[in-house]
C-alpha cells in the first residue's frame, strides 16, 4: 500500500495528530513517524517520557547559538544561513526531521516576554533573517518550521487573546516577514500561533491558513499547531491545519464529523497527503552521527560577536587599551545569562563566561557586586566599589536575571534591577572610567543611568560562546558590528503600543496600526535613546557617490560607495530606506527596504548596490483589496541608522496607473484626480452647464468642494442633477 487514500478513515484521522509530544503518527508502511524538536537557536531534543513544551525537562546537549535577538542584530543573512546549517547538522545527528523555528513575529512592544526569540520590529529585516535561517536548515534536507503564524506579539493571555488588528496593519507589518520566508525560503512547515486574530483562533482561521498562506503565497508544505493550540479539531482541519501537536486523543471527533457529513473525507486525506509529502522531503536529509563540537562553538562565537551592539563609546574607552588596570564587575560576568527561558531552552555543549575569557588575556580584578535574585547585598556592593576604585577602567556587567523575562509572560517594566543601577552609580563615583556590558533578551532602558558610563555594549543573550565573544570585542581583537533591530526608547511610555499592550478582557487592540517602532518615532520626530539600525564600530565609515537610475517602470538601481576611513577592519551595515515627507503623516516617514553588511579594511572602499521596485513603495489599500503605488515624489535615503541618513536622492514614481471606478459618491477631488473622470468633468464644465468653474474658485471654497461627493452637489442648487452624474459615471466606465 502506498497511498493515503487506501487507509481507513480512522487511520487517516490519526495522521492529523501527533503520536506523542515530539513525534508524528506513522501509518503502516505508508507514512513513517517523524521527529520534531525545538528550537530556533539550538536543539532541545528531549528523550522519551521527558517531553514538554515548556523547557521544564532536560534535553540532549547541543550548541546554544545566539537567540534571534542577537542573531538578528548581526544584520547578516549569510551568517544566519550558516547558523541554520549548523542547527540542521545537530538536528540530523539527533535524529530530528523538523526543527521548530525560526520565529518571525514582530517586536511590537519591548515588554513581550518572548522578544529574545524574535528578530526585529521591522518586517523586512525579520523576513530576510528568517528566510536565511530556513534556507540554512533546509540546505541539509532537514525541515524548518516558521512560527508563530500569526500576530503573536505578546505572551499575556497568549492562548486566548484576540489580536484586533486592521487589514492594512496586518498586510504591512505582521504578515510580510512570513510571506518573505514562505516565498523565498520555501519552508517545509509552518506553525500556527495560539492566539486569535480578529476573533478567530489562528488554528482554525481559514483565510490565514488556506486562502492567504496557500492561495496567495503558494505555500505547499504542512501546517502544524503550536503545542496545544487546537481548540476544535474539526474546525481546524477544515480551515487548513494539517497536524495537531501534541495529540489530544480526539481522533474520534474527526471520524464522527466525516460520518455525519460535517467534514469532507477529502480534507482529512489532504492533511495526510501533506504529512506524507513532508516525510518524503525529509527522507533524503543528510545523515550525521555527530558534529564537531568545537567548530560549532566557534560558529556560535562568531555569531555572538556579530550580534552585540556598541551603543556608545565616549573617548574611545573601548577597546581596552593595554596597560590599563581593569576591574571586571558584576555577577553576570561570571554567571552569564546567555539564552531565554521556555521552549527554546538549550542544554549547551560548553559555556564560556566573560570573566574567564578576559582573565585569560589580561590581568583583571573581579567582584560580583550584586546578587542575581535582585536582593540588595551591601557587602557585595561595597567590595565592588573598592575594587573599582583601584582600577582605571571598570567593566560592569549588568542585565536581567532569568526570572525577569521568559516565554509565557510579559514584562511590566524595561528597567534594570534597581540594585544594579545603584551599584553603577557608586562604581562611577569611585573614579574609574566605566564600561557597561548588558545581558538582556528584551530592550532595557538606558536613559536613567547611561551618563554614568563612557561606553555601553549591548550584549543581548549571546548563546554559549557569548562570554568569549564579548571578550573579543572588549579587547578589540574584533570590532563590534551589530546594529539595533529595535529602537531603544527614552521611556517605556513613548512606545507606540503602550496604551494598548497587552490588552484586557480577552482582546488586545493594535491601536498604533502600522506605526510600530521607528515607523512611529521617525514619523513624529520623537527623541529616542538609540534609534533603529544604530551601532558603533572601532572605525569610521564614509558614504559617497550616491547614484540612482531608473531601470524600468517603477524600478530603480541605487548605488553608493562606502569607505573605511578609520584605522581598523570592521563591518558596516548600509541601510536603505524609502522616505515620504508630508505636512501631516499619511504613512510611515521612512521604511527599511534593503541593507548590506560589508567588511572593509582601513582605506578600502566598496560600491554597494540595491534595487528598488514598486513593491517597495506600495501600501495596502483596503478599498482595492491589494497593494497600491501612489504616483508622486519619494526619497531614497541611505544611512547607518534610521536617524543617521548620510545620502539622499529625490525620485518620483509614476504610480501603478490604477484609476479606480468612480461613482456619484466619489468626491470632486477624486473626480478631478482621475485620468478619465477629470477629463469628462472638465468637458462638462466647459460646456457652460451653469456649474461653477471649480478650478478658478476661491481656494477656501475649492478646499471645501474637493471633499464633497459629486452627487451631493445635486442638493446645492448649482445645476448638477442625478442624471448628469449618471452620465458622467457611464462616460468614465466607457473610458
Ligand atoms: C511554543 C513553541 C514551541 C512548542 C514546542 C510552544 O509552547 O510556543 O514555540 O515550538 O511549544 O515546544
Amino acid at each position: 500500500m502506498t497511498s493515503i487514500s487506501q487507509l481507513t478513515l480512522a487511520e487517516k484521522a490519526a495522521l492529523t495528530s501527533g503520536s506523542d509530544t515530539w513525534h508524528t503518527q506513522a501509518a503502516g508502511d505508508v507514512v513513517p513517524a517523524l521527529t520534531l524538536s525545538d528550537g530556533p537557536h539550538g536543539m532541545r531534543r528531549q528523550v522519551k517520557s521527558a517531553g514538554d513544551a515548556l523547557g521544564l525537562n532536560n534535553s540532549l546537549p547541543a550548541t546554544c547559538f545566539p537567540p534571534a535577538v542577537a542573531l538578528g542584530s548581526s544584520w547578516d543573512p549569510e551568517l544566519a544561513h550558516r547558523v541554520g546549517a549548523a542547527l540542521a547538522r545537530e538536528a540530523s545527528a539527533q535524529g530530528v526531521d523538523v526543527v521548530l523555528g525560526p520565529g518571525v513575529n514582530i517586536k511590537r512592544s519591548p515588554l513581550c516576554g518572548r522578544n529574545f526569540e524574535y528578530f526585529s520590529e521591522d518586517p523586512h529585516l525579520t523576513g530576510v533573517m528568517g528566510a536565511a535561517v530556513v534556507t540554512g536548515i533546509q540546505s541539509l534536507g532537514v525541515g524548518a518550521c516558521v512560527k508563530h503564524f500569526a500576530v503573536n506579539n505578546q505572551e499575556t493571555d497568549r492562548m486566548r487573546v484576540s489580536a484586533e488588528v486592521d487589514e492594512q496593519t496586518l498586510r504591512e507589518i505582521y504578515l510580510p516577514a512570513f510571506e518573505r520566508v514562505i516565498r523565498d525560503a520555501r519552508p517545509y512547515t509552518v506553525m500556527c500561533s495560539y492566539n486569535r486574530i480578529n476573533g478567530e483562533y489562528a488554528s482554525q482561521h481559514r483565510w490565514l491558513l488556506t486562502d492567504l498562506l496557500r492561495g496567495e503565497w503558494g505555500f505547499d508544505g504542512l501546517v502544524m499547531s503550536d503545542w496545544g493550540a487546537v481548540n476544535d479539531r474539526v474546525a481546524a482541519l477544515a480551515a487548513g491545519l494539517d497536524l495537531e501537536m501534541p495529540p489530544t486523543g480526539t481522533d474520534a471527533e474527526i471520524v464522527e464529523a466525516v460520518r455525519a457529513g460535517r467534514l469532507a473525507e477529502s480534507v482529512v486525506e489532504l492533511a495526510g497527503e501533506r504529512l506524507l509529502k513532508l516525510a518524503r522531503r525529509v527522507e533524503n536529509r543528510r545523515r550525521f552521527d555527530g558534529w564537531d563540537v568545537a567548530a560549532h562553538h566557534e560558529i556560535a562565537r562568531e555569531a555572538a560577536r556579530a550580534g552585540a551592539v556598541l551603543l556608545k563609546n565616549d573617548g574611545g574607552v573601548l577597546p581596552l587599551a593595554p596597560g590599563r588596570r581593569v576591574a571586571v564587575l558584576g555577577e553576570l560576568a561570571r554567571t552569564p545569562r546567555y539564552q531565554g527561558s521556555g521552549s527554546s531552552h538549550v542544554v549547551p555543549t560548553r559555556l564560556d563566561n566573560a570573566l574567564d575569557a578576559l582573565g585569560a588575556a589580561i590581568e583583571v580584578s573581579f567582584a560580583p557586586g550584586y546578587r542575581l535574585d535582585g536582593h540588595p547585598d551591601e557587602e557585595l556592593a561595597a567590595r565592588a566599589v573598592e575594587v573599582a576604585a583601584a582600577a582605571d577602567v571598570a567593566v560592569l556587567f549588568l542585565g536581567l536575571p532569568d526570572a525577569a523575562e521568559s516565554e509565557g509572560f510579559d514584562r511590566t517594566t524595561i528597567d534594570l534591577p534597581a540594585a544594579q543601577v545603584e551599584l553603577l552609580r557608586r562604581v562611577a563615583e569611585a573614579g574609574p572610567e566605566v564600561v557597561v556590558v548588558l545581558s538582556n533578551g528584551g530592550v532595557v532602558s538606558v536613559s536613567e543611568w547611561q551618563e554614568c558610563a563612557s561606553a555601553v555594549l549591548e550584549g543581548w543573550l549571546l548563546g554559549q560562546a557569548g562570554g568569549s565573544a564579548l571578550a573579543d570585542l572588549l579587547l578589540g581583537t574584533h570590532s563590534p558590528s551589530g546594529r539595533l533591530t529595535e529602537t531603544i526608547p527614552l521611556r517605556l511610555a513613548d512606545v507606540p503600543s503602550h496604551l494598548y499592550f497587552p490588552g484586557a478582557d480577552g482582546r488586545v487592540v493594535y491601536g498604533e496600526g502600522r506605526y510600530v517602532g521607528y515607523r512611529h518615532y521617525d514619523t513624529l520626530g520623537t527623541e529616542v535613546a538609540y534609534p533603529f539600525g544604530h551601532g558603533l564600530t572601532y572605525t569610521r565609515f564614509d558614504y559617497s557617490g550616491l547614484e540612482t537610475r531608473e531601470t524600468g517602470e517603477n524600478e530603480w538601481s541605487v548605488e553608493l560607495t562606502v569607505t573605511n576611513a578609520g584605522e581598523r577592519f570592521a563591518h558596516e551595515v548600509v541601510q536603505l530606506y524609502v522616505a515620504f515627507e508630508a505636512e501631516r503623516p499619511v504613512r510611515p516617514r521612512r521604511e527599511l527596504r534593503g541593507f548590506a553588511k560589508i567588511g572593509l579594511n582601513p582605506g578600502e572602499s566598496e560600491r554597494v548596490r540595491f534595487t528598488l521596485t514598486g513593491a517597495d513603495l506600495a501600501q495596502w489599500s483596503v478599498s482595492r483589496g491589494g497593494w497600491a503605488i501612489d504616483a508622486g515624489p519619494f526619497a531614497v535615503e541611505v544611512g547607518a541608522s534610521s536617524r543617521d541618513i548620510r545620502l539622499r536622492a529625490e525620485l518620483s514614481s509614476p504610480g501603478d496607473g490604477y484609476a479606480g471606478p468612480l461613482t456619484g459618491m466619489s468626491t470632486l477631488g477624486e473626480w478631478l484626480a482621475h485620468p478619465v473622470g477629470g477629463r469628462v468633468l472638465k468637458e462638462l464644465l466647459s460646456q457652460g452647464t451653469g456649474l461653477p468653474d471649480f478650478e478658478r474658485a476661491d481656494p477656501a471654497l475649492l478646499g471645501l468642494a474637493l471633499g464633497v461627493p459629486l452627487i451631493k452637489f445635486r442638493t446645492f442648487g448649482i445645476g448638477l442633477s442625478a442624471e448628469i452624474v449618471d452620465r458622467l459615471v457611464s462616460a468614465v466606465e466607457q473610458g
